[in-house]
């Protein structure tokens, strides 16, 4: 079945029947304030946390996606009332069309019901922490209409436990005042003029308004049918306790065709609310601000752009999927419909991932994320798995506490700096190859000169802070020399503690390889001396240790008691897709174990709805393997299409030439292709999802956790740096594709430090792999490494594959 279509050109996924499955979300807001909103424009505010400075409510694992931000019209000759978003009033699909717009950090909601056409764009402007809704009301009836238009959002008590919990206090912590066509919302700990002051504006000059929520909706009703809306004007509520919400109501009427624009505001500062109240009084205000948004996406997607024989992997990687990233570096683990905040913090290893993918696209961001990081990782190597970059920023540090000292902890640092046996024995190796691909998109190799505190105090440049992480996991090994698994490796539910994870000693290697490559291009002949011993020492182990030669693929790892993980004796957790991969795409091993590895990937682990993590998923508890065999089968970790190490495997795939194969898993998981059968995946198709329903569960293929998942990041580093080939080293633009033997050819146009690349690459004779010849504007160049043109300059680069 299906609900909606990609719009490409606009970049938006139109959703044109409401009913889905599930609430369809989008993210608007691109630094500190945040909206994660539905189709049915339910859905809440934050302003940079989720958890401590929440704006409005909302009420999770609920059957509805309630409350939202909702503007409501009522026809004031009949009394007749719905909601320019289908929910919550939802009028009958037989006598209302109802429209949805997702687009990159805007959602556009249309009502057709009864001659007036409704429309309702949220957005939040860039530079400002505020969400603007720009209504816009026509008649399209013959008659002249009288209509009231009526905002609700519920104000929050700006912690997600007071949200949940209603506790006392919180009930009389707050208040709303009345003022100009401004509710202003007051919670009582304030210390300042900003956080703990939300308002809600109009740009006209209200009616009535309503500040008490319980007088809006009235006793024994809900956000379907308000008091207010029902008998056609709000109460004129404004007071201290209980709770509170935002509507501000104003009739109009409309002759035959005429249509009336205004705008409601959101946002977060006391005295804001007025201020942005006039500027928006200015619909070209509203214009241009919206035009910022949309100059925003256009800036960051036109960095890479690509046009293939693959219709649905153009529309993922020119704009969804690097839109998905993005709002993975930005918003990490803790804002989306799963995740509601009660988890703040950004997790190591995620950050460490998601950070690879956008350099070209965010290079401010991601800086500031390998920053917070490195803040993050202690003398010893490791990184803190979950942790508030505020702890470690001395700028920031005593902020917080003095503005909320009810909820904001103060941890000490016993809390912050867990021990050993508290480590992942993974997080900490992503950084490396994350900082080598940001200092060659940016060429900013200072950056690796910088001095940066470690988490347990003293101070290390960055490129000190990489060795400490890769000298951990050369020190942290078993019995056989691999990487111990300590408290979990990127398999959170994998607990090896002192047994060892075949999957982190893939990635020493991996990481191991990018280091070598970097302290060659510095010349610190030293270091490459150190760590291409260590490299060997590890790939040997690896070759020695985790090679299943019945299986003829790689074990997951070792038990403290050192009984193998993942081999062909076994019944359950015989075929693991973190080991395999990792194994191929670090390069740690042979063409010839490879392709056996990955030919085992996909006869066991491939479905058309992706790669299982492991088969068959485990039934029998085994605490000395960890969590995951105690999961329901078929679900998350335990034997479900886990999305993440999926590109893993389509990078494997181009490692070793197989560009058919790497397409094919690639396919399989892509969202975009499973937009005709939503009764089975349920959830957006345009957004990667945490998982997908195992084959060992009753519904298998439905997806799971949309949003804010690594698959994203790893998704589109797989896809442009390796299937299409177009990824930057320390000489130039290299240019390696691995793609189906039917592909013709594509193009690419990358900007990279200032310079624009026009790649045309043919495939005259229908191969993989193997470039056979480059031309950079007309001229012959050796090799597949295009030297850095200047900035400025556009350059035409044509590329013959054979
Ligand atoms: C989700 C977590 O955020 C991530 O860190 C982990 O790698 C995966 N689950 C797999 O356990």
């Amino acid at each position: 079945m299906k609900y909606g279509y990609f719009d490409n050109e606009n970049r938006e996924y139109v959703i044109t029947r409401p009913d889905v499955p599930a609430p369809w979300t989008n993210y608007l807001g691109t630094e500190k304030f945040c909206t994660v909103i539905s189709h049915n424009a339910g859905g809440y505010s934050f302003y940079n946390s989720p958890e401590y400075n929440r704006v409005t409510k909302f009420r999770p694992n609920a059957t509805f996606d309630r409350p939202g931000h909702y503007v409501y019209l009522r026809d004031d000759e009949t009394g007749d009332y719905w909601s320019i978003s289908w929910q919550p009033v939802a009028k009958s699909l037989d006598e209302a069309t109802y429209e949805v717009r997702h687009g990159l950090s805007y959602s556009k909601f249309k009502c057709d019901y009864n001659g007036i056409v409704a429309t309702k764009t949220l957005f939040v402007p860039v530079g400002e922490d505020a969400e603007v809704w720009d209504v816009v009301i026509k008649n399209t009836s013959a008659q002249p209409r009288t209509i009231s238009a009526f905002s609700f959002v519920e104000f929050s008590f700006s912690h997600i436990q007071s949200d949940n919990q209603n506790h006392q206090m919180s009930l009389y912590s707050a208040g709303t005042e009345y003022k100009d066509g401004v509710i202003e919302y007051d919670l009582y700990y304030n210390t300042n003029d900003f956080e703990g002051f939300y308002y809600l504006a109009s740009t006209f000059d209200p009616d009535s308004y309503d500040g008490q929520r319980d007088s809006f909706l009235g006793l024994y009703r809900d956000e379907s049918n308000p008091l207010a809306v029902e008998q056609g004007k709000c109460f004129n509520t404004a007071q201290t306790c209980y709770n509170h919400c935002g509507s501000l109501h104003k009739q109009f009427v409309l002759q035959p065709g005429e249509e009336v624009r205004f705008a409601y505001i959101l946002g977060i500062g006391k005295g804001l609310g007025a201020k942005l109240r006039t500027k928006y009084q200015n619909v070209a205000e509203i214009d241009a601000a919206f035009a910022g948004i949309k100059a925003h996406w256009d800036e960051r997607c036109a960095k890479f752009q690509v046009k293939s024989p693959n219709a649905g992997l153009d529309t993922m990687i020119n704009a969804w999927t690097l839109y998905q990233a993005e709002t993975c570096v930005v918003w990490s683990r803790f804002a989306s419909f799963i995740e509601v905040g009660g988890r703040t913090g950004l997790g190591y290893r995620d950050t460490a991932q998601d950070a690879i993918s956008v350099p070209h696209s965010n290079p401010r961001m991601t800086r500031k994320r390998l920053v917070d990081l490195l803040r993050g990782q202690v003398k010893a190597g490791y990184g803190l798995h979950l942790f508030d970059p505020d702890w470690f920023d001395p700028e920031k540090a005593d902020v917080k506490p003095s503005k909320s000292p009810t909820v904001v902890p103060t941890p000490s640092d016993e809390d912050k700096i867990h021990g050993i046996e508290d480590t992942c024995s993974d997080d900490h190796l992503w950084l490396v190859p994350t900082i080598c691909n940001y200092v060659q998109e940016t060429g900013e190799e200072t950056f690796l000169d910088e001095s940066i505190p470690y988490a347990d105090g003293g101070v290390a440049t960055v490129y000190e802070h990489m060795k400490a992480a890769l000298d951990f996991s050369a020190e942290y090994v078993g019995q056989t020399g691999i990487c111990k698994g300590l408290r979990a490796d990127w398999n959170d539910c994998l607990n090896l503690g002192g047994g060892e994870s075949a999957m982190v000693s893939f990635l020493h290697f991996w990481a191991l390889q990018s280091f070598v490559e970097l302290a060659k291009y510095r010349g610190e002949q030293a270091d490459v001396d150190k760590y291409t011993l260590m490299a060997e020492g590890v790939r040997k182990a690896c070759e020695n240790h985790l090679w299943d030669d019945e299986g003829g693929w790689y074990i997951r790892g070792l038990t403290k008691d050192g009984d193998k993980i993942g081999t062909a004796q076994q019944a359950e957790g015989r075929v693991h897709l973190e080991s395999n991969t990792l194994a191929v795409l670090s390069g740690a091993v042979s063409q010839e174990r490879g392709e056996k590895a990955m030919d085992a990937v996909d006869e066991n682990l491939y479905s058309e709805y992706g790669l299982h993590l492991n088969s068959p998923s485990f039934a029998t508890p085994n605490d000395d393997i960890g969590f995951v065999t105690r999961v329901y089968q078929g679900v998350k970790e335990n034997g479900a299409i886990f999305s993440h190490p999926n590109p893993w495997a389509w990078v494997a795939e181009t490692k070793l030439g197989r560009g058919d194969r790497a397409m094919k898993f690639y396919d399989a998981l892509n969202p975009y292709n499973q937009n005709d059968m939503i009764e089975k995946r349920i959830a957006e198709p345009y957004s990667y999802v945490q998982f997908i329903m195992g084959r060992d569960h009753q519904d298998h293929g439905r997806a799971n956790h949309p949003w804010l998942t690594g698959t994203s990041g790893w998704a589109y580093y797989a896809v442009t740096n390796f299937i299409l080939g177009v990824r930057t080293g320390f000489a130039g633009l290299e240019i390696d594709p691995c793609v189906p033997t039917n592909w013709p050819g594509f193009e690419v146009t990358r900007q990279w430090r200032g310079a624009t690349y026009n790649i045309k690459v043919e495939n005259p004779n229908g191969v993989s792999k193997g470039v056979k010849s480059i031309t950079v504007n007309g001229g012959a160049i050796e090799g597949n490494v295009v030297p850095v043109q200047a900035e400025g300059s556009i350059n035409e680069v044509v590329v013959v594959l054979g």
